[in-house]
């Protein structure tokens, strides 16, 4: 089974509850925000990135995450926003992958 990775972040509770469950689901895995994130993380095999959609942008922990983490692209990888719009939740995850450089 693959151990997941699963970096989230959000302000109000739902990106968190959605990433705990998705960890209890995917069996292997732990969750962490970007500030806990630990550089032996990264022997995770797949890892997810979710995060609250707010004025239509991705948290800017998550895409400051991504930046500063280009190792992430070589990995499988799964994104997922948390929204009221989903509009605005695909357009954001649009940006996170051409940061990625996966788009
Ligand atoms: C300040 C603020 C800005 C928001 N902006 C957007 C937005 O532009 N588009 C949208 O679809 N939802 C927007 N939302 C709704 C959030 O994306 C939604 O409540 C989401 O569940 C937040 O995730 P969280 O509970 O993990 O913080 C906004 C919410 C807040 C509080």
């Amino acid at each position: 089974m693959l151990r997941t990775l699963i970096v989230y972040k959000g302000v109000y509770g739902s990106t968190e509850e959605i990433a705990r469950k998705l960890g209890m689901i995917l069996g292997p895995s732990r969750c962490c925000t970007p500030e806990e994130f630990r550089d032996e993380y990264r022997e995770f095999e797949f890892i997810i990135m979710g995060s609250g959609v707010y004025r239509g942008k991705l948290h800017p922990e998550i895409t400051d995450f991504i930046r500063d983490n280009p190792w992430i692209a070589e990995k499988p990888v799964a994104l997922f926003s948390v929204s009221l719009s989903m509009e605005d939740g695909a357009r954001a995850l649009r940006e996170a992958e051409e940061l990625m450089g996966i788009r």
